[in-house]
């Protein structure tokens, strides 16, 4: 390199071939733009084409300036947001480091070598990172294996792989954002916003590199300071976006089934869930539902009047949630297909006709969601839902898959297409086919965001009074601004059951807070056991959705008799009650970016154990849950983090024996049992099971609460459960002096006080003497029931301790 010029926030060196751009994106984010080859591949050279990424989020903030540091001979030094940055000129490598408060610079987050370009077709350029020993790599978005990624090679190019396996790689969805944890539990993130076909050699091939590969033009990485998990987390979210909140109703109980036959047998089932007594919010539509598989349409012999099955579903407390796959029939006379190609709105093959594939329909054509007036138009097709009352949905297929390149010309009556000539990886479409003037290879893995996108116009623009659920299978970073993710096809095995846990984690570090797998699985026959046990697991899924394909037995809860029924009763009744708690989670989510599931790792990270534990989760930071993931089972071991105390109270029911952290414990746990664990100094919101949810405006409210040696923190966030309406968020504290211990409330927002029959069942505290403020109180083994006085503001215990 031998030139640096500032160009604005940005920072451009250049030598002979290569170009580097620096620059600020925010406080602790830097932004580090290689183009090696840049003379061959841009005509700007040396300046760099602007660039629009579907991956980050609108509307951000212009960069931060970046000003000269100190700089040793041949290096450039650039400062700024509280990093510093130091290129050699003489090889490029590049060391991004923390600076301390007075300027000097303190921890390196990443050293980049070697970035460079290479004849691959699909690996054009490719650059090193330091990977140091002993450091974890989190995220990566969905992918299969332990939550740290290390000693994997990870592609990003969406797949429709049916079933998924243990070891399967690329899957559904693309996030190239790892956060970086040191030994010591120190946190950063890299981000590579590249749309491109890519993949990261996570330490793999090179125990001490990081080789971050793409099929574009550029290497375009952030690196995202810490010092916390939380605080990557949150940086990586306003760079690509946080998580709207979906409706309450989305929490609650769903049904699927690919191959439920009519709206008759959709209202079965809702009978079905209620005669046996079962929590149930959401029956979802599959490919069933429409005419000949063509996407907007109703089979009208099966589904005579889908707005009064949706009307009759709601008076039941259930919404319909309608399966959206992108392929439209290529049918002459179909107006999707034909407003769509009148338009010119579909992916068109690389010799620039229509291209024609498979899924479901035969021959489908694939709208271009990359482009923005492709948007529009889908966006507007969501009247058709939304003039039946229909407010959530699920986009399928969005990978794009495709079965097979289809059909001549002749054969179809239409005119105008051709088989694509370039190469097809997985099932899909090929590398050559065009997105306007960009190709399948860059626009692939960002396809289904601008579907998503689209639905999320289309809900805002025809029913804006309503918060849409919208669920996706394919996505890339950013995907969390537009929808929830499900995990696509699972099996009905133990070990998919085991796998969720790592997989949603990783999500969930991956900026992706709201995702969840088919409970009960999808491919293969589940039983009992297993469906008993897996809706256990799910109390803390950021939805909850039985799901089953059409060549497996049927999967509703009770299809396998008892004992099982009354298990799944029980844990859904469970989920219900917790509904308070998740639903301030997930409303949490929306705003800092902390996924509701979450890894023992990202509130103790620097507790070596707890950094790899991925069999038991934590739902905010004062529960976890540890659920048999193993047949024939009825115990299994389950490590506490941290130094604090956890008491049980499995099945969120009783407390029983109370743990010092840090060390694992034996949970006993007969099939119906959930071993779950309240950490002190916390204190959690339940209410009463309930057929379907209502509104989140609780009027049964108890504070499951484990006094800590500091008191006790709780929270709870409440609105109407969907729309845009007023909200309240109530804190509970409590502070000890000598013998008492105070608990107060302390409310914000703008939604009316709710009156309600509110409860505190207390423990942690040895002996109790009197509660003062309280309706009344009652003090037994250990436990303190108090029922709390409308509008009450503070109860003082007197706890004869200390
Ligand atoms: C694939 C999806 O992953 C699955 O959930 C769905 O049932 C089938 N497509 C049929 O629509």
């Amino acid at each position: 390199m031998h030139t640096l010029r500032q160009d604005g926030a940005h920072h451009r060196a250049w030598g002979d071939t290569d170009v580097l751009e620096l620059s600020c994106a925010a406080p602790g984010v830097l932004r580090i733009r290689l183009a090696a080859g840049a003379r061959d591949a841009y005509m700007t050279y040396p300046h760099l084409p602007p660039k629009v990424s579907a991956m980050l989020a609108p509307n951000r903030p212009a960069p931060l300036p970046l000003t000269p540091g100190t700089a040793q001979p041949g290096e450039w030094c650039l400062t700024g947001g509280g990093l510093s940055v130091t290129v050699t000129q003489a090889t490029g490598h590049i060391r991004v480091q923390e600076l301390h408060d007075d300027g000097t610079p303190g921890r390196t987050l990443a050293e980049l070598h070697d970035w460079t370009t290479t004849p691959d077709p699909v690996r054009r350029r490719t650059a090193a990172l330091h990977a140091p020993p002993a450091h974890s790599y989190l995220g990566f978005g969905q992918k299969v294996g332990p939550l740290d990624k290390r000693g994997m090679h990870l592609t990003f190019w969406n797949t429709d792989c049916f079933p998924h396996h243990l070891d399967t790689d690329p899957m559904h969805l693309t996030v190239p954002f790892t956060t970086v944890l040191t030994p010591q539990g120190q946190a950063h993130g890299l981000f590579m916003d590249e749309s491109w076909r890519s993949e990261i050699d996570v330490a793999r091939r090179d125990p001490t590199r990081l080789t971050l590969t793409s099929a574009g033009q550029e290497l375009d990485l952030y690196v995202l300071q810490g010092p916390t998990p939380q605080g990557v987390l949150r940086r990586y979210a306003d760079l690509t976006g946080h998580a709207p909140l979906p409706p309450l109703w989305s929490l609650g109980a769903g049904q699927s089934r690919w191959g439920y036959k009519s709206a008759d047998e959709i209202r079965s089932i809702i009978a079905a869930y209620r005669e046996h007594d079962l929590p149930l919010d959401s029956v979802y539509l599959d490919i069933d539902y429409m005419d000949a598989y063509k996407v907007w349409t109703w089979d009208n012999s099966r589904y005579p009047d889908p707005a009064a099955l949706v009307k009759e579903a709601r008076e039941a407390g259930v919404h319909l949630v309608p399966i959206v796959d992108p392929g439209v029939k290529a049918e002459p006379g179909y107006d999707v297909y034909a407003s769509g190609t009148a338009a010119d709105h579909m992916v068109r093959t690389a010799r620039g006709d229509v291209l024609l594939g498979e899924v479901w329909p035969d021959p489908a054509a694939f709208p271009d969601f990359t482009r923005p007036p492709v948007q529009d138009w889908w966006a507007d097709l969501h009247k058709r839902f939304t003039d039946l009352g229909i407010t959530g949905q699920w986009n399928d297929m969005n990978e794009p898959a495709n079965f097979s390149l289809r059909g001549t010309p002749s054969t179809l009556g239409i005119t105008g297409f051709n088989v694509g000539q370039q190469y097809t990886e997985g099932k899909t479409l090929p590398y050559d086919a065009r997105h306007g003037n960009r190709t399948h290879l860059e626009m692939h893995n960002v396809y289904a965001n601008g579907m998503a996108e689209a639905a999320r116009t289309g809900y805002a623009r025809h029913a804006p009074a309503v918060r849409p659920f919208i669920l996706t299978r394919a996505g890339a970073a950013g995907i969390q601004r537009s929808a929830a993710v499900w995990t696509g096809d699972n099996a009905s095995r133990w070990s998919h059951l085991q796998l969720s846990l790592p997989m949603l984690m990783g999500l969930g570090l991956s900026g992706i807070p709201f995702s969840a797998p088919d409970v009960g699985g999808f491919d293969l026959d589940s039983s009992g056991e297993l469906l008993a046990r897996w809706y256990q697991a799910a109390l803390g899924y950021a939805f909850l959705r039985n799901h089953a394909s059409n060549f497996t037995a049927y999967q509703e809860p009770w299809r396998f008799g008892e004992p099982y029924l009354s298990v799944i009763r029980e844990a859904l009744q469970m989920r219900y009650r917790l509904l308070p708690h998740l639903y301030t989670l997930t409303h949490q989510a929306t705003t800092g970016a902390l996924p509701p599931l979450r890894p023992l790792a990202l509130h103790h990270p620097q507790d070596p154990q707890a950094r790899t534990e991925a069999s038991s989760y934590l739902l905010g930071e004062g529960l976890l849950v540890a659920p048999v993931l193993h047949a024939n089972t009825a115990q299994r071991q389950v490590y506490l983090p941290g130094t604090d105390r956890w008491t049980e109270t499995f099945n969120l029911s009783a407390f029983g024996d109370t743990h010092d952290g840090q060390r694992s414990v034996t949970a006993h746990a007969a099939l119906n049992t959930l071993p779950i664990y309240l950490r002190a100094g916390h204190a959690v919101p339940l209410t009463d099971t309930a057929p379907h949810t209502t509104h989140a405006r609780w009027e049964r409210l108890s504070w499951l609460a484990h006094a800590g040696p500091d008191g006790l923190q709780g929270t709870l966030y409440e609105d109407d459960g969907e729309g845009h309406g007023p909200h309240r968020l109530t804190r509970l504290w409590a502070e000890r002096s000598g013998t008492r211990l105070v608990i107060g409330r302390q409310e914000e927002g703008d939604l009316p006080r709710t009156v309600r029959t509110e409860q505190l069942h207390l423990t942690g505290l040895d002996a109790v003497t009197d509660v003062q403020g309280a309706r009344s109180h009652r003090f037994e083994d250990g436990l303190l029931r108090v029922t709390l006085p409308e509008g009450w503001t503070e109860i003082s215990i007197l706890t004869g301790e200390r």
